[in-house]
């Protein structure tokens, strides 16, 4: 999933992943191009939509990174 792949690529991102995705925190909330949201085969879970919704700076195409792929 993105949340691998942004850790495989150690990309510095204070505080990406806390809860290493187990959708306990949002620091892995992405805004994605919708282009690449529309690719995501995965559904928007409740679980996702609750940690979202406490991710700052919700967008139209924000997911977890963690729940995505
Ligand atoms: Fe915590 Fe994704 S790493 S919800």
């Amino acid at each position: 999933n993105l949340l691998e792949a942004v850790l495989d690529n150690n990309v510095d991102i204070d505080g990406f992943g806390a809860c290493e995705g187990t959708l306990a925190c949002s620091t892995c909330h992405l805004i994605l191009p919708e282009a690449v949201y529309e690719q995501l085969s995965s559904d928007i879970s409740e679980e996702e939509m609750d940690m979202l919704d406490l991710a700052y700076g919700l967008t139209e195409t924000s997911r977890l990174g963690c729940a995505c792929h």
